[in-house]
């Protein structure tokens, strides 16, 4: 007999079927049992009745441990009270694999403990509930890109130069060619690749040996990176509204019962529509001041500087045209005031923060030459990238979007690790 997924029973209403999958929890009343069946499509109810299954049927039932693989079969019925609307009046059952005392019970537990179990906890409803929201992020992020005509173009993970900080490198031996580094980001390859083909993104992993442990920072996570050749920074904060509109949408759209599992409140989310608010970094300086921040002009925006800010207004908000001084090397000088350079970070509501990091590049071949240079960077590592400069420069635009960031904002959790499924962290390199 075929086994059939739970989320496709409905096709199946009156026949025999067996469905394969773990068991979350059973209940008996001695005569009649009940057992939550899980298989990754869904949830299902199977009932038992003493009178009707056979003896042995019965004692394998009483075997049943959280977490146990089975194969159920019996006849499916339509009922509303169960979850799904469907369940199965069980004939037999069959035990795969025993699952004496699983370590994650109903009862809470301590994160750390948690962690340590990564690998079980994944199959707990709220996690399921956040990789299918991921799943639903990366697939709308890719949608996105491709019914706007951006090719999708894969960057190296192994890097000879700098990306973004020389401070948070990953460094390795790479046999006679010295150090190379895992990449921080894939910005400078896909600045090469727009002036081939124009509008492109990269879409991978990324690490940052950052010795941050904040609730925001992971040592290897998934970064999206659009170039665009001749947009400008205008434009480029124009495209980064109505991509993240786009995503929190298709979320609202198609994971309503995830963020309903996740107890998030989704009035927050309905109102991420484009235009998002914008203020320059001086005068969110200002406003920083006002609300009482001790920030001073030429210093970075704290992670508490980013959420009192971004509490300020009911969408995301860019803040725009930082100090040179606390941004990266490539970034376009401001013409109108060259203390700034031409660059945004998109901060999310409700205490999120920085989502998206952002600018204009700098095309001018002499200038990101001297700034090459002033960050103590080796200009032959970067012959190639100047050479983008050289041969027919051109205004070009782009930025990066954290993807566990994103997640953790659009499923309300507290902290990004729960937003990928194996966390990489200063402490964490297990499981
Ligand atoms: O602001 P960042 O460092 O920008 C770049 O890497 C640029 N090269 C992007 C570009 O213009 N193409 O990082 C971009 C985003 C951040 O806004 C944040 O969402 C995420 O990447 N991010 C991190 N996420 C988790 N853990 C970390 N340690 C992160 N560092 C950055
Ligand atoms: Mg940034």
């Amino acid at each position: 007999m075929a086994a059939v997924p739970i989320n496709e029973l409905r096709a199946h209403v009156g026949e025999t079927v067996t469905v394969r999958g773990w068991v979350v929890t059973t209940r008996s009343s001695g005569k009649i049992a009940f057992i939550v069946l899980r298989d990754g499509s869904g949830y299902l109810q199977a009932v038992l009745s003493k009178k009707e299954v056979s003896d042995a049927t019965w004692e394998t039932y009483g075997s049943l441990t959280q977490e146990t693989s089975i194969a159920a079969t019996g006849t499916v019925r339509e009922e509303a009270r169960s979850p799904g609307g469907y369940e199965l009046g069980v004939s037999a059952l069959q035990v795969f694999g025993s699952s004496p005392d699983f370590p994650i019970t109903p009862k809470e537990h301590g994160t750390t403990f948690l962690f340590e179990h990564r690998h079980l906890w994944l199959r707990t409803r709220r996690q399921v509930a956040i990789a299918r929201v991921r799943h639903e992020v990366e697939q709308a992020i890719r949608d996105f890109f491709y019914q706007n005509g951006f090719t999708l173009v894969d960057t190296p993970i192994l890097t000879g130069a700098i990306g973004e900080e020389a401070g948070h490198l990953f460094a390795t031996d790479y046999f006679d060619l010295g150090k190379a580094y895992l990449a921080q980001t894939g910005q400078l390859y896909v600045e090469a690749a727009a002036a081939a083909l124009g509008k492109v993104y990269c879409f991978g992993p990324t690490f940052r040996a950052e010795k941050s442990k904040t609730r925001r920072h992971l040592t290897e996570f998934w970064m999206v990176e659009p170039e665009v050749a001749f947009n400008d920074s205008a434009d480029n904060m124009r495209l980064q509204e109505s991509f993240v509109s786009y995503i929190v949408a298709r979320a609202l759209e198609r994971r309503k019962e995830e963020l309903k599992e996740l107890e998030r409140d989704i009035a927050p989310l309905e109102r991420v529509v484009a235009p998002f608010h914008r203020i320059s970094y001086t005068n969110a300086v200002v406003r920083l001041n006002e609300l009482g921040s001790d920030i001073a002009w030429g210093s970075d925006l704290g992670g508490d500087d980013e959420t009192l800010l971004a509490q300020q207004y009911d969408r995301p908000v860019f803040v725009f045209n930082y100090p040179k001084q606390v941004k990266a090397f490539y970034m376009k000088e401001n013409p109108e005031d060259p203390r700034t350079v031409l660059n945004n970070d998109c901060l999310a509501p409700e205490g999120y923060g920085e989502i998206i990091g952002g600018s204009q590049r700098e095309d001018d071949y002499d200038k990101l030459l001297a700034r090459i240079k002033e960050q103590h960077l080796d200009p032959e590592a970067y012959r190639w990238y100047l050479d983008l400069r050289r041969y027919g420069t051109f205004v070009h635009s782009g930025f990066g979007m954290g993807l566990e960031r994103t997640v953790a904002w659009i499923c309300g959790i507290p902290h990004i690790r729960e937003a990928i499924a194996f966390p990489r962290q200063i402490h964490r390199l297990y499981p």
